[in-house]
């Protein structure tokens, strides 16, 4: 039974293809082209954000909302987080509130799991140290496949900071899940066959650490941030903008039709440069944070109804 959302990994076809019609049904919403849901009347969501946060936690507010129901948001200050209360706590006190649903966001991997163990509502994950950021890999999905029609066969490109993003280890899942093949691009110190074992397991996942040889034969190019708060400045080249930046030039070597993706935020002048970020037609970050508000539906509906 499905009571949690909790990774990618291990998600079917099925499942995953669901919660993309789901959240593609939901679009209109999302954009407020139609009248919001009421299906969450009379329920409370609770959002434990331990690590900041603008896009997740945002979107999964609106989310509830455009679904009919209420959320409110505890943060690593202003809650008894401050006071050195643990999340496991912190999730037993809410749930005993008589909240429908907890969302968590955490620097430590498998925290949301170890919670789900502990309660009886459902825990979304929202993002947990380097292991995933589900609903980001759903709202990646949704972009892609509204921009390249289906994601099987398409060769898509992870971008930078693979080692350390939860978001890379949530698309790879889904990507090659759905058939699509990734080549995993950036400096061994942040790509590597030791750092990724799906690299290992699948035959649909290879690495490159050169970006000029490859950027022509792209479908998508996913961009990464690099992690600092995750110590990954350590190793990195001066000149990674250089290296693997979207700049202008290499910009104008996507293949026509190629989609830019980026789950934010950005460092513009390192991953992305301004003006690709600001004019390509390609480019589809705003774009993907709209989904992300469709996608949270889906899952709070396939959770709570
Ligand atoms: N993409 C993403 O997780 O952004 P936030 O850190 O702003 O939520």
């Amino acid at each position: 039974m499905k009571k949690d959302f909790l990774q990618i990994e291990g998600l079917s076809r099925a499942r995953l293809l669901a919660l993309l019609d789901a959240a593609q049904a939901n679009l209109p919403i999302a954009e407020q082209l139609a009248p919001r849901k009421e299906l969450l009347a009379g329920k409370v969501v609770a959002n434990i954000f331990l690590e900041d946060s603008t896009r997740t936690r945002c979107s999964f507010e609106t989310a509830v909302h455009r679904l009919g129901g209420q959320v409110f948001t505890l943060g690593a200050s202003g809650s008894s987080a401050s006071k050195g209360e643990g999340l496991l706590d912190t999730a037993l006190n809410v749930e005993a509130m008589g909240v429908s649903a907890i969302v968590i966001r955490t620097a430590i991997s498998g925290a949301p799991a170890m919670v789900a163990r502990r309660v009886r509502i459902p825990v979304i994950n929202a993002g947990d140290g380097r292991h995933e950021h589900p609903t980001q890999g759903l709202l990646d999905l949704v972009t892609l496949r509204e921009s390249l029609g289906a994601i099987e066969g398409k060769r898509i490109g992870i971008v930078g900071d693979v080692a350390s993003s939860r978001v890379a280890h949530s698309d790879l899942h889904g990507l090659t899940e759905l058939g699509a093949r990734v080549t995993l691009i950036g400096p061994p110190s942040l790509v590597g066959q030791g750092q990724c074992g799906i690299v290992k397991r699948s035959e649909l996942v290879d690495i490159s650490h050169d970006m000029d040889s490859i950027i022509g034969d792209l479908d998508a190019i996913m961009l990464l941030r690099i992690q600092n708060e995750r110590g990954s400045s350590v190793g990195v080249s001066t000149d990674y903008r250089q290296l693997f930046g979207l700049t202008v030039d290499r910009a104008q070597r996507l293949k026509a039709g190629a989609v830019v993706l980026h789950p934010g935020p950005v460092n513009r002048g390192i991953e992305i440069d301004d003006a690709v970020a600001d004019e390509h037609g390609g480019v589809r970050i705003l774009r993907q944070v709209t989904h992300g508000v469709a996608a949270r539906m889906a899952v709070l509906e396939d959770l709570l109804c």
